[in-house]
Parts: structure tokens; C-alpha cells; sequence
């Protein structure tokens, strides 16, 4: 099974986003994960959906929208009307479950990808009440609000948990975020990931972006084909 790879911009040079755009283009990348953070529900603060509506203009591949918010149900409109192909939440926002099926079901009707995240400590079981609803479940191997950081191996294993939840419907993804590189991918790949986050691996100083690319893809592709190690 094949796997793709999304690019996360968080780590890329702002100053020159048509230039990373293209590059990414050119490297091979399946979808763009644009990561909006709030400086509420995350510490961090990046873009909101006029920056969504820009990449939109510069690029025909789907915009994976991730968002680090605390509340947003207030903002789904805004993200759907700038052009976004999927929109992802966290699972831990304080909104009532009553809201947080309405914002799924607000994305459905707008023939969008409705997501739902989880950070490393919260169980795929916290998903499982929007099954119905889910066309991404995004398993998160960092605690989301920094590019950069460590993976966290241990949250690895619920992307095979995910996928079992989503059973497999036709056009449900599981979606790993954070850490993911040419040196993890493996391991997702054993879980049965489909899609890759890849963000800091792909702007490091002294990395080729397509050739990231390229293997992550490639020993994604072989983790699968071998199951996990234990
Ligand atoms: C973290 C973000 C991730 C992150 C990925 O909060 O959601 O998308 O930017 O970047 P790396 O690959 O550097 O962990
Ligand atoms: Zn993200």
C-alpha cells in the first residue's frame, strides 16, 4: 500500500512560501498540512484562514488544515470558504460533543474531509463517539504547538487502533503528525499509516527535500509490508 506525504510548512521560510511551494511540488509531496495554532488551546501562534486562502491560490494540492484551537466550532466556516480539503480538530477541546459533531457535520456538507485529532496521551477510544462522521483520525506523535520535536514511539501503535476504528471505509485516512521522518517512518508505516506528516525533516539545513520525501515514502511503504517489529 502506498503512503503518502503531507508537508507541514510550520518550519519552512515564511518569507518565501511561493518559492517552498513549488519546491514541495516539484519534490513529490501528495498534500500540504497547514498547522493553525491559537496561543490558547496551544502556546504557540502561527496563521488563520486568510494564510489558508493564500495557499489555496498558489497550489492545486489539497490543504490538510490542523487545528490547534480552542474553540473551532467559531471558525470552521472561515476555514471551509478559504479553500481547505480537509479540516482537523483536537479531540480535547472543551466544546460539547454535541458542537463537535456539528462542526463534522458542517464540514461533510461542504464535501470536505472531517478530522479529528488526538495528542499522545489521550486514547483513540476518545474518538470513537464521531466514528460515523470521521474521514480522518490524526494520531499525534508530539504534543502539538512546536515543528521539531522528538517523536513519541509510544503513541505510535494507536495509528493501528485508528485504522481499525475507521474500518477501512473508502476514503478514511489515519494521519500521523509529529516527528515523522526517513528515521520513523518505519515504525508508522508498520502501524499502517496512510498519509505522513512530515514538516522540520523537509526544511533542515543540509536536507534534500525530495529525497526526504522519496525515502519516507519508500521505508513507510516496506514498515507496512513487514508488520510491526515485536
Ligand atoms: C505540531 C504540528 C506538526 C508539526 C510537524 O504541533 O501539528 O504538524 O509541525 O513538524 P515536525 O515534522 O517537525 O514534527
Ligand atoms: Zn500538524
Amino acid at each position: 500500500m502506498a503512503v503518502a506525504v503531507a508537508a507541514s510548512i510550520l518550519t519552512a521560510d515564511f518569507g518565501n512560501l511561493y518559492r517552498v511551494v513549488r519546491k514541495l511540488e516539484r519534490a513529490g509531496v501528495d498534500r500540504l498540512h497547514l498547522d493553525v495554532m491559537d496561543g490558547h488551546f496551544v502556546p504557540n501562534i502561527t496563521f488563520g484562514p486568510n494564510v489558508v486562502a493564500a495557499f489555496r491560490r498558489l497550489t492545486p494540492l489539497p490543504l490538510d488544515v490542523h487545528l490547534m484551537i480552542s474553540e473551532p466550532s467559531r471558525y470552521v466556516t472561515r476555514f471551509l470558504e478559504a479553500g481547505s480539503d480537509s479540516i482537523t480538530f483536537h479531540a480535547e477541546v472543551e466544546e460539547p460533543m454535541a458542537i463537535q459533531r456539528e462542526i463534522l457535520e458542517e464540514i461533510a456538507a461542504a464535501r470536505r474531509q472531517p478530522g479529528m485529532a488526538i495528542s499522545p496521551d489521550t486514547p483513540v477510544k476518545a474518538v470513537e463517539p464521531f466514528v460515523d462522521l470521521l474521514g480522518i483520525v490524526m494520531v499525534m506523535t508530539v504534543n502539538p504547538g512546536f515543528g521539531g520535536q522528538r517523536f513519541i514511539s509510544e503513541a505510535a501503535p494507536k495509528i493501528a487502533e485508528a485504522k481499525r476504528l475507521l474500518g477501512g471505509r473508502p476514503g478514511s485516512a489515519v494521519h500521523v503528525d509529529g516527528g515523522v521522518s526517513s528515521e520513523t517512518a518505519d515504525v508508522v508505516g508498520a502501524y499502517g499509516v496512510d498519509v505522513c506528516v512530515v514538516g522540520s525533516a523537509l526544511f533542515q539545513r543540509g536536507h534534500d527535500t525530495e529525497m526526504e520525501i522519496q525515502a519516507v515514502k519508500r521505508i513507510a511503504a516496506a514498515g507496512a509490508a513487514n508488520g510491526p517489529r515485536d
